[in-house]
């Protein structure tokens, strides 16, 4: 099947980690996501293997933790000793709750508030992901007002186009992210950064965009950033010593698309990155990626009880069940491709064409369209394959329904991750 953690038992269920998704799905209702711990943390080492073995040793992954946020995935990241990253107080919030050592953690976004710098000073956040020189001032007064010296790394945009969704790609000139380099900005940025007493500039950051298989954007933007390095050593004698590279390697969410070999990707990168530091004659900075989709995407399904199926006559046929766009935006967003089954019939002949629609009052609220299964029955078990990334994260109320329980498999056993949100959630903060 589609990944090598998908199989299909002796009843025609399909199983993830060798659990029956049915029974599953008897067993803690629907929807559910089911995730495969064996496979994020298998996901994580082939990052921290490759990266020591092609960066060199003090090279590490952080965590992209917007992709999946929950103390439970904060724990594995703990216990598998890589950092995060961080975009949110509520995702440092989620990682310190689940006692995870947060000098090790990148916090990121466009518009850090004066209670996020606050917040992540307090709580010893490792590194800021300086977005813009506004936010360099705020965080440089609250270092000064706490008597501390704040690391950072400064953000910046090498002018890359990786080919992927436009609301997925920032690594072009034109973004709210980051300081361009092609217009001078950045060395305007540096220059500045390094007159900030309570700051201390360690390094630099890209990402170009997510959900990308081609190896050349990313090594351009290695050697893009390499020759940056070099070229401040050479202009204002400042060395960088890190270089976080970012996320955004492609996951195989349906057959067409390739599964990709990560640890060649990394190898392939670090070549570029070895090449221009040799011909510069800078030191090798300590090389940070930030995998998310990567990590989680492939270790998680999301099962379904099939509703009404509605065949319109001359134009198409409609199954709809009981999650959609609250639980998974991601079709509606970006009209992103996912494989969906009959995980109670995975034997069946899979001849009848539908569009998987949710149960929201919005027609954008489908799952996929163009699918193939068999010709579904009311109580039908439906599985969307490869949820794991970007969708509890991205989950809402809308229409004020609950968000799914997340259940884990390890070593053939199932737990509980998340609990399912129930009405008396619903109306919690309603006064
Ligand atoms: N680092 C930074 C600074 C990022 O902005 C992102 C993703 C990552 C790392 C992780 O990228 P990944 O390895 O997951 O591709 N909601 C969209 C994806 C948005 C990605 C945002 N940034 C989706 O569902 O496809």
């Amino acid at each position: 099947m589609l990944h090598e953690n998908l199989s299909i038992n002796a009843m025609g269920h399909l199983c993830i980690a060798g659990a029956d998704t049915v029974s599953l799905a008897k067993k803690y209702g629907t929807p559910l996501m089911v995730m495969d711990e064996q496979r994020i943390r298998r996901n994580l080492r082939i990052y921290k293997e490759a990266m020591a073995k092609h960066f060199g040793e003090g090279s590490f992954p952080a965590f992209a933790s917007k992709s999946f946020s929950c103390k439970y995935i904060y724990r594995i990241a703990r216990e598998e000793n890589v950092g995060i990253d961080i975009v949110s107080s509520g995702e440092l919030y989620t990682a310190l709750e689940a006692g995870f050592d947060v000098s090790k953690s990148f916090f990121h976004g466009n518009n850090k508030t004066d209670f996020d710098i606050n917040y992540g000073i307090d709580n010893g956040v490792g590194y800021f992901v300086v977005d813009n020189m506004t936010e360099l001032d705020a965080i440089d007064r609250v270092a000064c007002e706490k008597g501390i010296v704040q690391k950072v790394i400064l953000r910046l945009t090498p002018g890359i186009d990786p080919h992927t969704h436009a609301s997925i790609m920032t690594g072009q000139v034109d973004s709210k992210f980051g300081i361009a380099i092609e217009t001078g900005q950045a060395d305007e940025a540096v220059k500045y950064t390094l007159t900030k007493k309570n700051i201390s500039l360690e390094g630099f950051h890209c990402h170009i965009g997510s959900q990308i298989f081609d190896i050349k954007p990313f090594c351009d933007a290695g050697k893009i950033m390499i020759e940056y390095i070099s070229h401040l050593k050479k202009e204002l004698g400042y060395e960088a010593s890190i270089l976080n590279l970012g996320g955004g390697f492609g996951v195989r969410y349906i057959d067409a698309q390739p599964e990709l070999d990560y640890e060649e990707f990394i190898r392939l990168i670090s070549r570029f990155i070895d090449d221009e530091v040799k011909s510069s004659g800078i030191k090798k900075p300590t090389i940070v990626m930030e995998p998310g989709r990567s990590i989680v995407a492939d270790s998680a399904l999301t099962l379904y009880t099939v509703g009404g199926t509605k065949e319109i006559p001359g134009f198409k046929s409609y199954v709809s069940v009981d999650g959609g766009m609250p639980d998974n935006p991601r079709y509606a967003l970006y009209q992103a491709d996912y494989t969906v089954c009959l995980a109670s019939r995975m034997n069946d002949k899979a001849d009848f064409r539908c569009t998987v629609a949710g149960r929201c009052c919005e027609s954008g609220d489908l799952l996929q369209e163009n699918v193939d299964l068999p010709r579904p029955q009311r109580g039908d078990v439906l599985a969307v394959l490869v949820t794991g990334a970007y969708n509890y994260s991205m989950a809402s109320n809308y229409n004020r329904i609950p968000r799914p329980a997340v259940v884990g498999i390890k070593d053939g056993e199932d737990f509980e991750i998340i609990k399912r949100e129930t009405f008396a959630d619903l109306t919690r903060n309603d006064l």
